[in-house]
């Protein structure tokens, strides 16, 4: 490869969700989320999803990191690092408590506002996702989430208010994060993270993620139309998790089955883009028997409503199989229709590394979608172990970012793919959100904190928060 020389103005930063960060998860008159209500649960396996707040549980998100009272010092560490932008959420539940008020809650704004400000204090800029797993849980024993018109309603409200008050501030936004993960509709967390839905016995999920998921996509596309009204120099983006689905093989069945996986996976982006449903979707709809609430003024908001950019995550490649008796829609369900790609290796927790499918999924996207592309998620979790004198000598996780950042520049010089930044997952050591864990660590500073909730949640930096300063420094030339 010739020498790198990416954009100057290319967004090098680190991505975090509030929940997973903030702690503080009653203070300021937040109300509970649905990151509220998970207990942790240990490597592979699911977290509970609890009634509300029961006693005797051990609940990680309550405490996070308590970013909420030690950002300054967060920020300054970030700042050091190099950071030219910060991707972070906010927390819907401490601007809206319950999800239903007509006035949003100052307190919660003020927040942002100095964590904001602190930000730009280092010249970091802000990159800010409206919904990342955090609907009020109200909005879900009262009205079953985004099963529900009127969650849309409230959700337009809670952006009008962010978008106003931090018009200013922050240029760069997303809408929901990772809005496909509940392609996987038969896994309670998905659905409840995305959409606060639970699945009701005898309830055909597929049927119900598809009208939760219209829902959002309206939604973000009635946000997309009021944050351009609002300031029409924001950037308002899509954010999918970006895992390419490989046909297992080169037998035609396996290829149908996973242009099929990825038509299900990408619907979403698919309109937040294009403002139009996919063809084969409305006759998937039909065969299926669907009837869905999809009404002709919502099939114009979302005309009105596209996309300025696509950010994506990028964690791993998946591979699928056709089954012998496939139907002639090639359905696919994600908890069944996976298999093992034997080419990759896998992470601790079973995630297939594969830096390559980056490289693939950046040509996709652009030939799909032709707008600017963000990666706002790309990392390991790992293990890892503070030697007594505080050091933590993570030399996979740089082995693992350099190997993407690689096949990123690779797709940028070579294939000319329009790339806006790169902000990994995660900036510090975070609560996971699928295990809810902290030993499941992302960060490039250390947090001391346990998975039972012990430790001081003192901060130490890492290897990799070297290397990756210097990656920053010569703007990706030296990995
Ligand atoms: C993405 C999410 O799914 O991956 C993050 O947007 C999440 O919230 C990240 O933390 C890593 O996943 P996990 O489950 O290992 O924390």
């Amino acid at each position: 490869m010739t020498k790198i020389s990416l954009p100057k103005n290319f967004l090098w930063g680190g991505a975090v969700a509030a929940h997973q960060l903030e702690g503080a998860y009653n203070v300021g008159g937040k109300g509970l989320s649905v990151a509220d209500v998970m207990t942790a649960a240990g490597n592979r396996d699911e977290r509970t999803i609890t009634q509300g707040v029961q006693d005797g549980e051990f609940y990680p998100n309550h405490v996070g990191i308590d970013f909420y009272h030690q950002y300054p010092a967060d920020v300054k560490l970030f700042a050091e690092m190099g950071f030219k932008c910060f991707r972070t959420s906010i927390a819907w539940s401490r601007i809206f408590p319950q999800g239903d008020e007509l006035e949003p809650n100052e307190e919660g704004l003020k927040f942002y506002d100095r964590l904001f400000d602190e930000c730009l204090k280092y010249h970091i800029e802000p990159v800010v996702t409206l919904s990342h797993f955090e609907m009020p849980y109200h909005l879900v024993t009262e009205y079953g989430g985004f099963r529900s018109r009127k969650v849309v309603t409230f959700f337009t409200r809670f952006a009008q208010a962010v978008f106003e008050r931090y018009q200013d501030k922050v240029k760069y936004w997303l809408t929901f994060n990772e809005i496909n993960n509940q392609s996987n509709y038969d896994r309670a967390f998905t659905l409840f993270t995305n959409s606060g839905i639970k699945i009701k016995p005898g309830e055909n999920a597929e049927a119900v993620m598809y009208q939760a998921g219209h829902y959002e996509v309206v939604a973000s596309s009635l946000a997309v139309q009021l944050g351009h009204q609002i300031n029409p120099d924001f950037q308002i983006g899509a954010m999918i998790a970006m895992s390419p689905v490989y046909p297992a093989t080169d037998k035609p069945a396996d290829i149908l089955k996973a242009q099929r996986a990825m038509q299900a996976r990408f619907w979403f982006s698919d309109v937040q883009v294009e403002g139009a449903y996919p063809t084969w979707l409305t006759r998937y709809f039909a065969a299926k028997g669907y009837d869905l609430d999809i009404t002709p003024a919502d099939l114009a908001n979302l005309k009105r409503g596209k996309v300025d950019y696509l950010g994506f995550s990028y964690y791993m490649s998946f591979a699928t199989a056709a089954s012998d008796h496939e139907d002639p829609q090639f359905s696919y369900n994600e908890s069944t229709d996976l298999v093992t790609n034997q080419y990759v290796p896998q992470s601790d927790w079973g995630w297939q590394v594969d830096p390559e499918g980056l490289r693939y999924s950046l040509n996709w996207l652009n030939d799909r979608y032709h707008l600017p592309l963000f990666i706002v998620e790309n990392g390991i979790g790992a293990i890892d172990e503070l030697t007594p004198d505080h050091q933590v000598h993570d030399d996979y996780r740089i082995t693992y970012l350099r190997d993407h950042i690689e096949q990123m520049e690779l797709a940028m010089q070579e294939d000319g793919v329009p790339v806006m930044g790169y902000t990994p997952w995660s900036a510090i050591d975070i609560v996971s959100a699928s295990t809810g864990q902290l030993s499941k660590r992302y960060g490039f500073i250390y947090v001391d904190r346990n998975d039972d909730g012990s430790g001081s949640l003192a901060r130490y930096k890492k290897d990799s928060f070297y290397w990756y300063q210097h990656v920053i420094a010569t703007n990706g030339a030296d990995l």
